[in-house]
């Protein structure tokens, strides 16, 4: 009886260590959660039944283990290196260049991987089971932080495979992955606790837990990059051998990739640094090791570092600077941001001297003070963020920052509605500001596309008194540009030029132009294949608006606000007299050529969304509906189309390509 009962846990063990595996280590799961959870269930309920049967390396033990009053210290029978730095290509071409004079050939093969920005932790198993986990420390003696280790998932508490080394030492990574910090974060914010300044410090503050069942709670991962101790068999090179430890239970890096000589590896190095956003974990470099066992043993070590491998880092993406002030900006809906100006900082490969701080209650969770010194950070193209103060650098005279009471611009009240976070300046389009902004928006490139009509010149005409607004711009003369400083003649000629050619434009930019609250692109292109003309959309009732796709009870506010105010009714009077034109859209014909049909959209389409399909049906004067039935006329089936496309086969209702679908719409 009980033999089977051992049997049943030995194979529940197996069963949920493979899930484990393909879920934590693969990112592949074979069974969805409840079906885990299950056989968990009764993995737990077993082994409290028969305690007799219960393991240490039972994967019902990562969370079980009580408090520590202190971690023990243990030393590394082989020291943990660290790594030596190239900050640009002549470094690593150099480091290159020692490394083949050395072991005296023409090219190196390095097996190359992000380096991720976490903690270091050395693995220790015997015979397959894991004994010991031990941070880095001072490189000889770390601190056993297993009982913390055993509830990260990705790391195996029991290797699978007949070829596991009997002793093995496995070094790698510890790291916190972005989602599972920002939800970290975010659930301390809620809680009025102080979140962790980034991934790293939340992975070793998680790690540095006296009581694993809080480890547990942090979502920590592991992912392999080397091996240290070790008893038993194990390919000749560092890319084969990371691929045994993936086989037998390891993550391993999927961006890992082998690259001949230094082009490869720099075109590596750019890959990865244009995908570093994209990344799910934060890297911060990237590390080339020589693939070749037998060459790192010729090389071998200096002082703390292995003259083999080399990490080159990417420019830094948080950096510290001095809070030299706040400004307080006024944007294109009013909306007041709050700009800090900083000492000028490189971080994230360019100079910084301003940063965003989204509003006043950013700067209070922030506990921001004029004067203090702050943690920048610019991470891709994101627009640069101040992070955090460094309290311990805040000087003796540090003042509080104060919001205005007024338009810092033109001295209106500030609006701030209930549950809003931003502030408003009620002036409209009598606050310069906005005016300016508004102008901005209008000649931006995507909408009516001045060219030289910039973010300068706008001020200086708006400041000077030359144009009050949008419904000006197309009464500009050269004589009156040509005046303006640094405008000669042919730059007020060119000018005039493009302001005239700007004039044809398409219905759906000039409806964007309009600088309509959230009405973006893709709004003014719904709007316009709905309703098909100017009048259509300004006339529009609430209800009208909500039944266009994109545009939900907030937005369909803004627009019917929009036309109901006359200086806005004015302004686009006064831009279609002065000859603002799109090519006639009106649909009379076409809006005839589909009526009465009434079609289905499924699957996925190629060259345009389904939401575009949809409008641009309904510009045609057809209905989409979102169910098959004896009324539909036709079903246009994308591809991987489901039961939509079944029901229409059933019902014999006509089936349509993508093909078509463009034919019909031309
Ligand atoms: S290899 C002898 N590979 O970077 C080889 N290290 O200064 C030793 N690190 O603290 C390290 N990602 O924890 C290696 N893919 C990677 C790495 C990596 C991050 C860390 C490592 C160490 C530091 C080296």
């Amino acid at each position: 009886m009980s033999a089977s009962v051992l049997d049943e846990i030995v194979e529940l063990r197996n069963t949920i260590e493979k899930h484990n595996y393909q879920y934590y280590v693969m990112d592949d799961p074979v069974v969805p959660d409840s079906e885990y959870d299950r056989l968990m269930q009764r993995l737990v309920k077993l082994e409290s039944e028969y305690p007799q049967y219960l393991v240490p390396e039972s994967p019902s033990q990562r969370v079980g283990a009580s408090p520590l009053d202190a971690f023990i210290q243990v030393s590394h029978e082989i020291p943990m290196l660290s790594l030596d730095n190239a900050f640009s290509e002549e470094d690593f071409t150099a480091f290159d260049k020692r490394l083949r004079e050395m072991v005296n050939v023409p090219s190196i093969e390095y097996c190359c991987e992000p380096k991720l920005d976490g903690i270091a932790v050395s693995l220790l198993y015997q015979e397959g089971v894991l004994v010991r986990a031990a941070t880095r420390g001072d490189g000889r003696v770390g601190e056993d932080i297993t009982l913390n280790v055993r509830t990260i998932k990705s790391v195996p508490l029991k290797l699978i495979g007949e070829d596991v080394p009997e002793k093995l030492e496995v070094r790698g990574e510890i790291y916190m992955p972005k989602k599972s910090f920002k939800e970290l974060n975010a659930r301390a914010l809620a809680q009025d606790e102080k979140p962790f300044a980034n991934p790293r410090n939340a992975a070793a503050g998680s790690l540095r837990q006296l009581n694993p069942k809080i480890t547990a709670t942090r979502n920590l991962e592991m992912c392999a990059y080397s091996v240290g101790v070790v008893e038993g068999a194990l390919p000749d090179n560092q890319h084969a051998a990371m691929h045994s430890l993936n086989r037998w239970g390891f993550r391993i890096n999927a961006e890992m990739q082998v690259c001949d000589g230094v082009a490869a590896c720099m075109a590596y190095f750019n890959s990865l640094l244009s995908k570093r956003d994209q990344l799910p974990y934060e890297i911060d470099g990237i590390v080339y090791k020589a693939n070749s066992f037998t060459l790192q043993r010729q090389a071998g070590f200096v002082s703390r570092a292995p003259r083999w491998a080399i990490a080159f880092k990417f420019p830094a993406q948080e950096e510290i600077t001095e809070l030299l002030g706040v400004d307080f900006q006024v944007g294109r809906t009013g909306a007041i941001t709050p700009v800090a100006r900083l000492k000028p900082v490189f971080v994230g490969g360019v100079t910084v001297s301003n940063a965003t701080l989204h509003n006043m209650d950013e700067i209070t969770r922030i506990g921001l003070m004029n004067g203090d010194s702050v943690v920048v950070r610019r991470a891709g193209d994101v627009i640069p963020q101040v992070v955090s103060v460094v309290l311990a650098r805040r000087p003796d005279n540090a003042k509080a920052i104060t919001p205005p009471l007024t338009c810092p611009v033109c001295d209106s009240a500030i609006e701030k509605q209930e549950g809003e976070a931003v502030a408003r300046c009620s002036g409209g389009l009598f606050c310069p500001a906005q005016r300016k902004e508004a102008i901005r928006h209008f000649a931006s490139r995507k909408a009516l596309d001045i060219e030289g009509l910039g973010e300068k010149l706008i001020s200086v005409l708006v400041d000077e008194g030359l144009i009050g607004g949008i419904g000006d711009l197309f009464s500009l003369t050269v004589n009156q540009l040509a005046l303006l400083e640094r405008m000669g003649e042919k730059s007020a000629q060119n000018l005039v030029n493009a302001i005239q050619s700007a004039k044809k434009t398409t219905l759906e930019k000039f409806v964007y132009a309009l600088g309509i609250r959230e009405v973006g692109e893709a709004t003014a292109r719904a709007l316009v294949a709905h309703f098909g003309t100017l009048e259509a959309i300004s006339s529009a009732s609430y209800e009208d608006l909500i039944e266009v796709s994109d545009v939900g009870p907030v937005v369909a506010g803004h627009i019917k606000m929009f036309f109901e105010q006359p200086h806005n009714l004015e302004t686009v009077a006064a831009l279609l007299k002065n000859g603002i034109y799109w090519p006639d859209t009106t649909r009379h014909d076409t809006v005839k050529s589909l009526q009465g049909n009434t079609y289905v959209l499924t699957g996925t389409l190629v060259t345009m969304t389904r939401d575009e399909a949809k409008e641009r049906l309904i510009g045609k004067g057809a209905k989409v509906s979102g169910s098959v039935s004896t009324k539909t006329t036709a079903v246009f089936a994308g591809e991987a189309a489901g039961s939509k496309l079944a029901k229409a086969e059933s019902l014999g209702v006509p089936i349509l390509d993508e093909e078509a679908l463009i034919k019909i719409l031309a």
